[in-house]
Protein backbone atom coordinates (compact mmCIF):
# COMPACT_ATOMS: atom_id res chain seq x y z
CA UNK A 1 0.00 0.00 0.00
CA UNK A 2 2.73 2.14 0.71
CA UNK A 3 4.64 1.56 -1.80
CA UNK A 4 1.98 2.08 -4.22
CA UNK A 5 1.31 5.79 -2.76
CA UNK A 6 4.95 6.18 -3.25
CA UNK A 7 5.00 5.49 -6.62
CA UNK A 8 1.71 7.51 -7.06
CA UNK A 9 3.64 10.36 -5.50
CA UNK A 10 7.07 9.74 -7.52
CA UNK A 11 4.78 9.81 -11.06
CA UNK A 12 2.84 13.17 -9.75
CA UNK A 13 6.43 14.89 -9.19
CA UNK A 14 7.86 13.89 -12.09
CA UNK A 15 4.60 14.87 -14.26
CA UNK A 16 5.23 18.26 -12.83
CA UNK A 17 8.54 18.62 -13.19
CA UNK A 18 8.10 17.68 -16.86
CA UNK A 19 5.71 20.94 -17.39
CA UNK A 20 6.94 22.74 -20.43
CA UNK A 21 8.24 25.61 -19.45
CA UNK A 22 9.27 28.33 -22.02
CA UNK A 23 11.37 31.55 -21.78
CA UNK A 24 8.98 34.43 -21.42
CA UNK A 25 11.01 37.86 -22.53
CA UNK A 26 10.17 40.88 -20.57
CA UNK A 27 9.72 43.45 -23.66
CA UNK A 28 9.51 46.47 -21.47
CA UNK A 29 13.78 47.33 -21.25
CA UNK A 30 14.47 46.87 -17.39
CA UNK A 31 16.94 49.65 -17.29
CA UNK A 32 17.54 50.18 -13.73
CA UNK A 33 18.50 46.34 -13.24
CA UNK A 34 20.60 46.36 -16.62
CA UNK A 35 22.36 49.39 -15.73
CA UNK A 36 23.81 47.85 -12.20
CA UNK A 37 24.76 45.07 -14.41
CA UNK A 38 26.19 47.14 -17.61
CA UNK A 39 27.67 49.78 -15.13
CA UNK A 40 29.04 47.61 -12.38
CA UNK A 41 30.79 44.79 -11.99
CA UNK A 42 33.46 43.91 -14.46
CA UNK A 43 32.75 41.35 -16.99
CA UNK A 44 33.86 37.98 -15.85
CA UNK A 45 33.96 36.08 -18.54
CA UNK A 46 33.14 36.40 -22.39
CA UNK A 47 33.29 33.03 -23.82
CA UNK A 48 32.85 32.72 -27.74
CA UNK A 49 30.72 29.39 -28.85
CA UNK A 50 32.61 28.73 -32.51
CA UNK A 51 32.57 26.47 -35.10
CA UNK A 52 34.36 25.87 -38.27
CA UNK A 53 31.70 24.11 -40.19
CA UNK A 54 27.64 25.46 -40.56
CA UNK A 55 24.95 23.67 -38.77
CA UNK A 56 26.93 21.69 -36.39
CA UNK A 57 24.99 22.88 -32.97
CA UNK A 58 26.37 26.17 -32.24
CA UNK A 59 22.79 28.22 -31.39
CA UNK A 60 21.62 25.12 -29.56
CA UNK A 61 24.51 24.88 -27.43
CA UNK A 62 24.56 28.40 -26.29
CA UNK A 63 20.61 29.03 -25.68
CA UNK A 64 21.31 25.57 -23.52
CA UNK A 65 24.76 26.30 -21.80
CA UNK A 66 23.04 29.82 -21.32
CA UNK A 67 20.22 28.59 -19.42
CA UNK A 68 22.29 25.77 -17.77
CA UNK A 69 24.89 28.29 -16.48
CA UNK A 70 22.24 30.59 -15.46
CA UNK A 71 20.42 28.34 -13.16
CA UNK A 72 24.01 27.66 -11.86
CA UNK A 73 25.42 30.83 -11.34
CA UNK A 74 22.74 33.54 -12.70
CA UNK A 75 23.77 36.85 -14.31
CA UNK A 76 24.00 35.26 -17.53
CA UNK A 77 23.89 37.01 -20.76
CA UNK A 78 24.00 35.42 -24.27
CA UNK A 79 24.42 37.48 -27.48
CA UNK A 80 23.56 36.33 -31.30
CA UNK A 81 26.78 37.81 -33.02
CA UNK A 82 25.55 35.63 -36.01
CA UNK A 83 24.42 38.79 -38.13
CA UNK A 84 23.37 37.49 -41.62
CA UNK A 85 21.86 34.30 -40.12
CA UNK A 86 21.18 35.15 -36.97
CA UNK A 87 18.40 32.92 -35.08
CA UNK A 88 19.03 32.48 -31.52
CA UNK A 89 15.72 34.29 -30.94
CA UNK A 90 13.80 31.58 -32.78
CA UNK A 91 15.40 28.67 -30.39
CA UNK A 92 14.62 31.00 -27.31
CA UNK A 93 10.94 30.92 -28.38
CA UNK A 94 10.85 35.02 -29.56
CA UNK A 95 12.37 36.36 -32.89
CA UNK A 96 10.97 40.28 -33.12
CA UNK A 97 12.71 42.35 -30.73
CA UNK A 98 12.09 45.97 -31.46
CA UNK A 99 15.94 46.71 -30.79
CA UNK A 100 18.69 44.33 -31.59
CA UNK A 101 22.80 44.09 -31.88
CA UNK A 102 22.84 45.60 -35.02
CA UNK A 103 21.61 48.66 -34.08
CA UNK A 104 24.30 48.70 -31.15
CA UNK A 105 27.07 47.59 -33.47
CA UNK A 106 25.60 50.73 -35.81
CA UNK A 107 25.45 52.89 -32.88
CA UNK A 108 21.97 53.49 -32.91
CA UNK A 109 21.56 52.81 -29.84
CA UNK A 110 22.59 51.64 -26.52
CA UNK A 111 23.49 48.19 -25.22
CA UNK A 112 20.93 48.14 -22.25
CA UNK A 113 18.33 49.13 -25.01
CA UNK A 114 18.95 45.59 -26.91
CA UNK A 115 19.40 43.71 -23.86
CA UNK A 116 16.13 41.40 -23.22
CA UNK A 117 15.39 39.40 -20.13
CA UNK A 118 13.67 36.20 -20.05
CA UNK A 119 11.25 35.63 -16.90
CA UNK A 120 14.03 32.98 -15.69
CA UNK A 121 16.46 36.23 -15.16
CA UNK A 122 18.26 34.83 -18.28
CA UNK A 123 19.36 37.76 -20.40
CA UNK A 124 19.68 38.00 -24.20
CA UNK A 125 20.83 40.10 -26.67
CA UNK A 126 19.49 39.31 -29.91
CA UNK A 127 20.32 39.92 -33.59
CA UNK A 128 17.39 41.41 -36.61
CA UNK A 129 15.95 38.64 -38.65
CA UNK A 130 15.42 40.78 -41.01
CA UNK A 131 17.20 41.28 -44.49
CA UNK A 132 17.59 44.49 -44.02
CA UNK A 133 19.68 44.43 -40.71
CA UNK A 134 22.68 42.37 -42.21
CA UNK A 135 24.74 44.52 -42.13
CA UNK A 136 26.74 45.77 -39.24
CA UNK A 137 30.23 46.78 -37.71
CA UNK A 138 31.66 43.87 -36.24
CA UNK A 139 34.71 45.42 -35.16
CA UNK A 140 32.70 47.07 -32.47
CA UNK A 141 31.38 44.24 -30.90
CA UNK A 142 34.64 43.52 -28.69
CA UNK A 143 34.22 47.16 -26.68
CA UNK A 144 30.53 46.15 -26.54
CA UNK A 145 30.83 43.16 -24.94
CA UNK A 146 33.15 44.69 -22.14
CA UNK A 147 30.19 46.57 -21.08
CA UNK A 148 28.64 43.49 -19.76
CA UNK A 149 29.11 41.87 -16.39
CA UNK A 150 28.62 38.15 -15.60
CA UNK A 151 29.08 35.13 -18.20
CA UNK A 152 28.42 36.28 -21.82
CA UNK A 153 28.13 33.71 -23.99
CA UNK A 154 28.50 34.67 -27.63
CA UNK A 155 26.74 32.56 -30.62
CA UNK A 156 29.16 33.03 -33.92
CA UNK A 157 28.97 32.85 -37.19
CA UNK A 158 30.38 30.11 -38.68
CA UNK A 159 33.86 29.32 -40.72
CA UNK A 160 36.63 31.45 -40.49
CA UNK A 161 35.83 34.29 -42.88
CA UNK A 162 36.76 37.90 -41.73
CA UNK A 163 33.45 38.90 -40.13
CA UNK A 164 33.40 34.85 -37.95
CA UNK A 165 37.05 36.11 -36.67
CA UNK A 166 36.43 39.31 -36.06
CA UNK A 167 33.31 37.15 -33.22
CA UNK A 168 36.52 35.32 -32.63
CA UNK A 169 38.79 38.49 -31.74
CA UNK A 170 35.72 39.80 -29.43
CA UNK A 171 35.52 36.89 -26.97
CA UNK A 172 38.62 36.04 -24.25
CA UNK A 173 37.57 32.04 -24.16
CA UNK A 174 36.83 29.80 -27.06
CA UNK A 175 34.58 26.59 -26.82
CA UNK A 176 34.57 24.96 -30.43
CA UNK A 177 31.59 22.71 -31.21
CA UNK A 178 31.81 19.92 -33.75
CA UNK A 179 30.44 17.08 -35.03
CA UNK A 180 31.86 13.75 -34.64
CA UNK A 181 33.00 13.29 -38.63
CA UNK A 182 36.08 14.00 -40.17
CA UNK A 183 34.77 17.51 -42.33
CA UNK A 184 33.51 18.93 -38.56
CA UNK A 185 36.68 17.97 -37.17
CA UNK A 186 39.01 18.62 -39.99
CA UNK A 187 37.48 22.54 -39.64
CA UNK A 188 37.65 22.26 -35.83
CA UNK A 189 41.23 22.23 -35.62
CA UNK A 190 41.98 25.26 -38.13
CA UNK A 191 39.77 26.77 -36.16
CA UNK A 192 41.66 25.87 -32.88
CA UNK A 193 44.63 26.85 -34.04
CA UNK A 194 43.54 30.38 -35.45
CA UNK A 195 42.31 31.25 -32.64
CA UNK A 196 45.39 30.07 -30.55
CA UNK A 197 47.27 31.91 -32.78
CA UNK A 198 44.74 34.93 -31.78
CA UNK A 199 46.09 34.48 -27.82
CA UNK A 200 42.49 33.16 -26.77
CA UNK A 201 41.84 30.69 -24.08
CA UNK A 202 40.39 27.56 -26.12
CA UNK A 203 38.75 25.65 -23.35
CA UNK A 204 38.08 22.37 -25.83
CA UNK A 205 35.27 20.76 -27.88
CA UNK A 206 31.69 20.30 -27.58
CA UNK A 207 31.42 17.26 -29.52
CA UNK A 208 27.50 17.82 -30.67
CA UNK A 209 25.17 14.78 -32.49
CA UNK A 210 27.25 12.04 -31.18
CA UNK A 211 25.31 8.09 -31.76
CA UNK A 212 28.24 6.15 -30.39
CA UNK A 213 27.75 3.77 -33.74
CA UNK A 214 31.09 2.55 -34.25
CA UNK A 215 31.41 5.48 -37.62
CA UNK A 216 32.07 8.32 -35.70
CA UNK A 217 35.55 9.68 -34.22
CA UNK A 218 36.13 9.18 -30.50
CA UNK A 219 36.36 11.51 -27.49
CA UNK A 220 39.98 10.45 -27.36
CA UNK A 221 40.69 10.59 -31.18
CA UNK A 222 39.05 13.87 -30.84
CA UNK A 223 41.38 15.06 -28.18
CA UNK A 224 44.30 13.63 -30.03
CA UNK A 225 43.76 15.76 -33.79
CA UNK A 226 42.16 19.30 -31.98
CA UNK A 227 44.89 18.89 -29.03
CA UNK A 228 42.32 20.19 -26.61
CA UNK A 229 40.01 18.68 -23.91
CA UNK A 230 36.67 17.20 -25.31
CA UNK A 231 34.14 19.37 -22.59
CA UNK A 232 31.66 17.00 -23.35
CA UNK A 233 29.32 14.97 -25.75
CA UNK A 234 26.15 15.73 -26.62
CA UNK A 235 24.15 12.97 -28.06
CA UNK A 236 21.61 13.19 -31.24
CA UNK A 237 18.31 13.43 -28.96
CA UNK A 238 15.39 13.39 -30.98
CA UNK A 239 14.20 15.28 -28.41
CA UNK A 240 15.89 18.03 -29.96
CA UNK A 241 13.65 19.05 -33.19
CA UNK A 242 10.44 18.80 -30.80
CA UNK A 243 11.98 21.60 -28.30
CA UNK A 244 13.10 23.21 -31.89
CA UNK A 245 9.21 23.40 -32.86
CA UNK A 246 7.42 24.59 -30.25
CA UNK A 247 10.67 27.28 -29.54
CA UNK A 248 11.84 25.92 -26.15
CA UNK A 249 15.17 25.06 -25.55
CA UNK A 250 15.53 21.74 -24.52
CA UNK A 251 16.64 21.78 -20.93
CA UNK A 252 13.19 23.81 -20.60
CA UNK A 253 11.39 21.48 -22.80
CA UNK A 254 12.60 17.79 -21.34
CA UNK A 255 14.52 18.42 -17.84
CA UNK A 256 16.00 14.50 -18.27
CA UNK A 257 16.88 14.18 -21.67
CA UNK A 258 20.34 12.96 -22.43
CA UNK A 259 21.49 16.14 -23.97
CA UNK A 260 19.55 18.09 -21.26
CA UNK A 261 21.97 15.98 -18.67
CA UNK A 262 24.64 16.41 -20.71
CA UNK A 263 24.32 20.61 -21.05
CA UNK A 264 23.82 20.84 -17.27
CA UNK A 265 27.17 18.69 -16.74
CA UNK A 266 29.08 20.97 -19.27
CA UNK A 267 27.67 24.69 -17.57
CA UNK A 268 29.19 22.72 -13.82
CA UNK A 269 32.32 21.72 -15.70
CA UNK A 270 32.95 25.25 -16.88
CA UNK A 271 32.96 26.59 -13.65
CA UNK A 272 34.43 23.70 -11.36
CA UNK A 273 31.07 23.14 -9.87
CA UNK A 274 29.56 19.11 -9.18
CA UNK A 275 26.92 18.08 -10.91
CA UNK A 276 24.78 15.39 -9.99
CA UNK A 277 22.43 14.43 -12.55
CA UNK A 278 19.03 13.65 -11.16
CA UNK A 279 18.21 9.23 -9.65
CA UNK A 280 15.88 6.97 -11.89
CA UNK A 281 16.64 8.88 -15.01
CA UNK A 282 15.17 5.85 -17.02
CA UNK A 283 12.08 5.59 -15.44
CA UNK A 284 11.75 9.20 -15.74
CA UNK A 285 12.32 9.32 -18.63
CA UNK A 286 9.80 6.59 -19.92
CA UNK A 287 7.48 8.51 -17.80
CA UNK A 288 7.46 11.81 -19.83
CA UNK A 289 6.92 10.03 -22.83
CA UNK A 290 3.44 9.99 -21.89
CA UNK A 291 3.52 13.44 -21.31
CA UNK A 292 3.61 14.66 -24.50
N1 LIG B 1 22.25 17.02 -30.25
C1 LIG B 1 21.38 17.20 -31.26
N2 LIG B 1 20.46 16.23 -31.54
C2 LIG B 1 19.58 16.40 -32.55
N3 LIG B 1 19.52 17.51 -33.32
C3 LIG B 1 20.39 18.50 -33.09
C4 LIG B 1 21.36 18.40 -32.05
N4 LIG B 1 22.09 19.54 -32.05
C5 LIG B 1 21.61 20.32 -33.03
N5 LIG B 1 20.59 19.69 -33.66
C6 LIG B 1 19.84 20.24 -34.79
O1 LIG B 1 20.77 20.69 -35.75
C7 LIG B 1 20.30 21.87 -36.39
C8 LIG B 1 21.38 22.92 -36.42
O2 LIG B 1 21.63 23.38 -35.10
P1 LIG B 1 22.12 24.88 -34.85
O3 LIG B 1 21.23 25.84 -35.52
O4 LIG B 1 22.33 25.02 -33.40
O5 LIG B 1 23.53 24.84 -35.62
P2 LIG B 1 24.52 26.07 -35.84
O6 LIG B 1 25.90 25.55 -35.72
O7 LIG B 1 24.16 27.19 -34.96
O8 LIG B 1 24.20 26.44 -37.35
P3 LIG B 1 24.74 27.75 -38.14
O9 LIG B 1 26.17 27.49 -38.45
O10 LIG B 1 23.88 27.79 -39.37
O11 LIG B 1 24.54 28.93 -37.24
C9 LIG B 1 19.04 22.31 -35.66
O12 LIG B 1 17.94 21.99 -36.44
C10 LIG B 1 19.04 21.49 -34.38
O13 LIG B 1 17.76 21.14 -33.97
MG1 LIG C 1 23.64 29.20 -35.39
Amino acid sequence: MQLTFYLIKTYLNIMSDLYQKKEEFLFKNQIDRLNSKIKGEQTRRIIGIVSGKGGVGKTVVTANLGLALNKLEGDVTVVDADITASNLGLHLGTYSFPVTLQDVLNRKSRISKATYVTSTGFMVIPSSISVGSIHADVSKLKNTLKKLSGIVLVDSPPGLDKESLKTVNACKEIIVVATPDMPAMTNAMKTIQIAKKMKKDVLGIVVNRYNNDGYELSPDEIEILCGVPTLCKIPEDPEMRKSLFVRSPIINYNIYSKATIEFHKLAARLVSKDYHPPKFLSIKRFLGRFKK
